[in-house]
């Protein structure tokens, strides 16, 4: 407490007082109880007393290996050179990498990178310089010393062993306790600067904190509220008609037993302990009964991409190898299923009956046949009753060996009636949210645990059984029956732009598997892995050209074009008509990956000018990868970058002018992830004022869509999400309906509008107004009041000659804060000119008033 008011006497002392120091000492510093804290900062006038600058606020923290524990600052060494501050810290015990960042002005800290060394593991590395070049000198288990140079702080040499080791950490007390650090010094005016932003963290965390509950006290005596609406047609301007899309990533259970209708799990006997520790070859199988044992084998498989097959050795006719589906098998009475199935006799013993059963009860059957090779056998079940939990049972009905493999039972009723396709209802639910785009497959799917789990597009078209299988990052299975030909028909089939996203070249920074973080990425030609791989990958020349089969797959002549062709053959000639092409989600921008990014970009833009590159900036709305990020696109000329942030309902109410101040000229955004932290109505409701400000902003946020899509009950990885399902149905959120009411009355332009709202700054923050034209010429105007009370809207809509003013379509949300179904309620109602409207509280209208 003592400590706290002499710092607060220093600091207004030091604020106040014109003669303030030109610069001052600073400390800075790690917790050691706590390493994933980061870099604390304090400074002294004198060097003796010292002072924090925030609360325990951390001004850069280490970003490699997986999230959590594993994010450790250890021992950080930090050196002033010029006007640079440059640091190196230990990551862990047992990495032989250690972490590089460094900064001018102390706030932003460049990105991090983490290079490789020639010894066993870094401890406690020393930062100096000598003879123009950057030394670490640090320590490994054994006890030796070694050292590392470099001139650019970029590459670094090999590891020579030496005798000298000094650290140039002292201790220094601040807050009452003692720390290891090291001393610079720095200009007053950058700490001042620090200060300030710290004092604005604290007041910007509170804004961000602001929640409806508080509404009853923060608006105690508000009664209903006066506004003004008024449109200002001449200042009309174009904006994106792509505005509001939708992002598919196969998190929690989204594809396999979700959007992608194959009723059957692990039907190829792929499943492993990559997907999760406690899987194999035989999960989600058993035998019911006797007489039967079974085994996985993997010699002359169907093909060398589906390794494993079921053996079943019968001497006793009766048993049967049962697939439990995911979380049960769902079939309706007289529906169709096909059943795909690929059998060998190994034996002689060829004949199984394969049957749909509930308990005892059999709901449909068919007996197939194999061959002395692999025979792919189909057969068209029927189910005789309904049922929620049904299971497949394939009966050997000879004695004898016999092998199966890629069994796969699909109902014939599928969104579209496409082969191989989506389930009805859930696929229904995003086209009735008219999404200008998918975005897929992922997010962190799309980089992947590791290098060798990157998703690699060319692995999932084609035969089904020759796709080639990966482990989810979110810990389960992608079987890649929902590959990028389904996806591609699915966005056609709704009509929206297609937008797959691909790594970077670089698997996510927070691997956990086969070494840590980035792993060096691919490398280019002639260079090593920096880890040790266990099959062949790409090399970043590969690599490109593998993008560039992609734009030829989707967009090529099949006459001219292999890849085209294969798209043909498949059962699509006329192009998909890609225009947008992700490259990296969510990556740590480092050397790395800026690295690779600009090679595939270029490489891109130099065979396809007309394809939009989608860049990335990494996860937050600010922060290193937002600021180098959104340097490397300017850098680059980067068509579009990806934002993505999920946080608090407040952050939204006190960000609205956050597109405002963006370039109206450089590269455009994509909003690709967003989401309020919840599924209630508070949440849909800013998220609906948000989109109201990238509305007014859609000559700049040119796409944007909420994120995670899709949850199956019992099997979350994310919460929040816009839907949630099960095997026979689903639940939209409000958030849902928010989405789709923006998504179905999208504008082409935007009309500019001024709204007077009487009441304070908290009050003025919660009412807006988004109107715009659609393409088809209607006028669509919309609502949102955050207020606990109506607010009374006296409104000037200008000249609605041409328009159906007598049936204008009214569509409302409203709701407690914390309701957690909220849905449109719509009418039709005549609109005047000159109107007097009310907003109910906590509402979300729109309003849309037809061209003649
Ligand atoms: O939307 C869920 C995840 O959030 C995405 O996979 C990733 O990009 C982000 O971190």
């Amino acid at each position: 407490m003592k400590l706290h008011f002499l710092s607060l006497l220093l600091l207004c002392s030091l604020r106040s007082f014109a003669a303030a120091p030109d610069s001052v000492y600073i400390f800075t510093y790690a917790i050691p109880q706590d390493t994933r804290k980061g870099l604390h900062i304090a400074y002294s006038v004198d060097g003796q007393t010292w002072t924090a600058i925030g609360q325990d606020q951390s001004f850069v923290s280490s970003d490699f290996g997986t999230w959590g524990r594993e994010k450790q600052m250890i021992r950080p060494s930090v050196i002033l050179d010029g006007d640079t501050w440059y640091a190196v810290w230990q990551l862990n015990n047992n990495t032989n990498q250690f972490a590089t960042t460094l900064t001018k002005k102390l706030s932003v800290w460049k990105p991090q990178d983490y290079p490789y060394v020639s010894t066993s593991e870094v401890l406690s590395p020393v930062l100096s310089k000598a003879d123009g070049q950057f030394v670490v000198t640090y320590k490994t288990k054994d006890g030796k010393t070694w050292q590392v140079k470099s001139r650019d702080f970029k590459t670094w040499t090999g590891a020579r062993e030496v005798n000298d080791y000094r650290s140039n950490e002292v201790k220094a007390k601040v807050n009452g306790t003692e720390y290891d650090g090291c001393i610079t010094r720095a200009p007053w005016t950058l700490i001042e600067n620090l200060i300030n932003r710290a004092d604005a963290t604290t007041l910007r965390n509170r804004q961000h904190g602001e929640r409806m509950a508080d509404d009853g006290n923060r608006f105690r005596d508000l009664k209903t509220v006066e506004a003004n609406l008024s449109l200002r047609y001449s200042d009309a301007k174009a904006i994106s008609p792509n505005l509001v899309g939708i992002f598919f990533e196969d998190i929690s259970y989204a594809a396999d037993g979700g959007l992608y209708a194959e009723l059957l799990q692990n039907r190829d006997f792929e499943y492993n302990r990559l997907d999760r520790g406690e899987w194999n070859a035989q999960s989600f199988w058993h035998l019911d009964g006797d007489g039967t044992l079974w085994d996985i084998e993997t010699v002359n498989p169907i093909h060398p991409n589906n390794k494993h097959y079921a053996v079943l050795n019968t001497t006793n006719v009766g048993a049967a190898l049962v697939n439990d589906g995911h979380d049960g098998i769902v079939v309706r009475k007289g529906e169709k299923y096909n059943l795909t199935i690929f059998l060998k006799k190994l034996d002689g013993a060829g004949k199984v009956k394969v049957s749909i059963v509930n308990g005892s009860d059999v709901l449909a059957e068919t007996t197939l046949s194999g061959a002395v090779d692999w025979k792919q056998c189909k057969a068209v079940l029927t189910a005789k009753a309904d049922c929620d939990n049904a299971r497949l049972a394939i009966t050997p009905q000879q004695a004898g060996r016999i092998a199966v493999d890629f069994v796969s039972l699909f109902p014939q009723k599928t969104f579209k009636n496409r082969q191989n396709g989506l389930r009805p209802d859930l696929a229904q639910l995003l086209a009735d949210m008219h999404p200008k785009f998918i975005r897929f497959p992922g997010g962190c799917v799309s980089h992947g645990q590791g290098l060798e789990n990157m998703y690699r597009w060319i692995y999932t078209v084609g035969p089904l059984w020759e796709r080639k299988q990966i482990s989810n990052i979110w810990n389960y299975h992608q079987s890649m029956g929902l590959g990028f030909y389904e996806y591609f028909q699915f966005c056609e089939d709704i009509g929206a732009e297609p937008l797959p996203v691909l790594p970077a070249g670089v698997p996510c920074q927070n691997s956990s598997r086969g070494g840590h973080g980035q792993q060096g990425g691919l490398p280019f030609k002639g260079e090593d892995f920096k880890v040790k791989v266990t099959e062949d990958l790409p090399t970043m020349e590969e690599y490109l050209q593998e993008l560039l089969n992609l734009i030829e797959w989707a967009n090529g002549d099949p006459t001219t074009s292999k890849w085209a062709k294969m798209r043909a053959d498949a059962g699509h000639p006329k192009p998909f008509n890609l225009k947008y092409l992700g490259v990296g989600n969510e990556d740590l921008i480092s050397n790395v990956f800026a690295e690779r990014f600009a090679f595939l970009n270029r490489g891109i833009k130099a065979k396809y000018p007309d394809i939009q590159v989608v860049g990335t900036v990494g996860p937050f709305f600010e922060g290193s990868d937002y600021e180098y990020g959104w340097q490397l696109a300017r850098q680059e000329n980067v068509d579009i970058v990806d934002e993505h942030y999920y946080v608090d309902p407040g952050w939204y109410i006190h960000n609205q002018d956050f597109y405002d101040k963006y370039d109206r000229n450089g590269t455009k955004v994509y909003l690709g992830e967003w989401a309020s932290r919840n599924n209630k109505w508070e949440n849909a409701l800013v998220e609906a004022l948000h989109l109201t400000n990238l509305e007014r902003n859609a000559d700049v946020v040119v796409m944007s869509s909420y994120a995670p899509l899709f949850c199956k009950d019992g099997h979350s990885n994310w919460n929040p999400d816009l839907i949630y399902f099960n095997n026979t149905g689903a639940r939209p959120t409000p958030g849902y309906y928010v989405q789709k009411a923006f998504g179905v009355n999208n504008g082409v332009e935007y009309i500019p509008s001024d709204l007077t709202v009487r009441g304070n700054q908290d009050v003025r923050l919660r009412v807006n107004a988004s109107i715009v034209k659609a393409e088809n010429g209607d006028l669509i105007i919309k609502l949102v009041n955050l207020l606990p009370t109506s607010v009374n809207i006296s409104a000037d809509f200008g000249n609605l000659n041409g328009y159906d003013t007598q049936n204008a379509v009214w569509s409302t949300m409203t709701g407690k804060p914390g309701d957690g179904v909220v849905t449109p309620v719509e009418k039709t109602k005549a609109v005047e000119t000159k109107m007097n409207t009310s907003m109910e509280p906590y509402s979300f209208t729109v309003i849309r008033i037809k061209k003649k």
